[in-house]
């Protein structure tokens, strides 16, 4: 499905792999490996996708769309590092993280590293707003990872303070990505605003269905480690529906479920009950909605193929089972 939606902008898709792949090239020789290990291996490539579709949708994409595409996946790749050390995930993209092989000192370091050669390609093409406007988006993500750390086991998380972390831990970024690959285009600000908010939207509907696949997804599938969240004690939305619409009994089963990690099949069990409970249905309709406000906000372009990938996109994350 992705290999279709990515037809108009598949030259300049593959020039932004070859410019990440440079990169790792011009690094000392004992550094490569451990940053190959982490971004050599293309990921879904979701940002660049959505950053080079918003700039066709508006205008014409050229060289800075493709510099810019490759920085904001070596960001999103320097937030995978970090957030392995976060949740010791041991697989990511079907390779051992970084943590698991070379701990978590190096992949502070690594990930500082990606970040700021990014940030330094990423100057030599935009503006001082426009690079403004990543910064920010990186500066929402770690606030949404924080907020996830100190808030997911206390009571005050709720329902609206979730959708409050999923929105800037990974719709800012996701907005990031589409209101600069408008704004190289030359679009206004007004416009510039709205790739912004579909790509913020698209970003926590595609956060939901990581949530949900975190519980009851196939690891060979998804290729990273899952049910960390379940081993932080997350309180993600099919967890949080759960509480207050499971039986009481189903809900002791859950929670005994989880004080016992090395219990068999532990990940199966825990998404047997919030599958009974309704929980995934509900986190379906969630997503939904957000890919039909996501998908209104690009109502003021005209037609085009970059316009009807884009769309697609937003269906994608909704159905992806990785
Ligand atoms: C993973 O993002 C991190 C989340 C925001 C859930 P992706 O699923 O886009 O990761 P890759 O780039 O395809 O590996
Ligand atoms: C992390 O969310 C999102 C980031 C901003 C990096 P997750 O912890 O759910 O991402 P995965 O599941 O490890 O990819
Ligand atoms: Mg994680
Ligand atoms: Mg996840």
């Amino acid at each position: 499905m992705l290999a279709k939606l990515y037809e108009p902008i598949q030259r300049e898709l593959d020039a932004v792999r070859a410019a990440v792949a440079l990169e790792l090239g011009g690094l000392d020789a004992q550094v490569r490996p451990v940053a190959e290990q982490a971004v050599g291996a293309p990921g879904k490539s979701i940002r660049p996708a959505l950053l080079l579709l918003s700039g066709k949708a508006v205008g014409p994409v050229g060289e800075s769309h493709v510099a810019a595409a490759a920085s904001i996946e070596l960001i999103h790749g320097a937030t995978l590092v970090h957030d392995d050390v976060i949740d010791e995930a041991s697989e990511r993209r079907s390779r051992s993280t970084v943590h698991a092989r070379w701990g978590g000192n190096v992949s502070i370091l690594l990930g500082d590293m990606l970040f700021a050669r990014a940030l330094e390609t990423l100057a030599s093409v935009t503006t001082a707003e426009q690079l403004g406007l990543v910064a920010g988006a990186v500066s929402e993500t770690c606030e949404g990872e924080l907020l996830q750390l100190f808030g997911s086991r206390g009571d005050a998380f709720d329902e609206a303070r979730y959708f409050e972390v999923i929105r800037k831990k990974t719709g800012a970024l996701c907005g990031a990505a589409c209101a600069l690959g408008a704004a190289l285009a030359g679009q206004p600000a007004d416009g510039v605003e709205r790739f912004d908010a579909f790509g913020r939207t698209l970003g926590a509907a595609f956060q939901i269905v990581d949530d949900c696949l975190d519980i009851r997804g196939d690891e060979r599938t998804v290729g990273k480690t899952l049910g960390t969240d379940l081993l932080a004690g997350r309180s993600t939305l099919p967890v949080l529906y759960a509480r207050d619409h499971a039986s009481p009994e189903a809900l002791h089963h859950f929670d005994h479920l989880l004080e016992h990690p090395e219990s068999p099949h532990q990940r199966v069990r825990l998404a047997a009950i919030l599958d009974d409970c309704g929980a995934f249905d509900y986190c379906e309709h969630a997503t939904s909605r957000l890919v039909h406000d996501a998908t209104a906000q690009l109502d003021f372009l005209g037609e085009s193929a970059a316009r009807q990938a884009l769309v697609g996109m937003a269906q994608f994350v909704a159905q992806r089972d990785r």
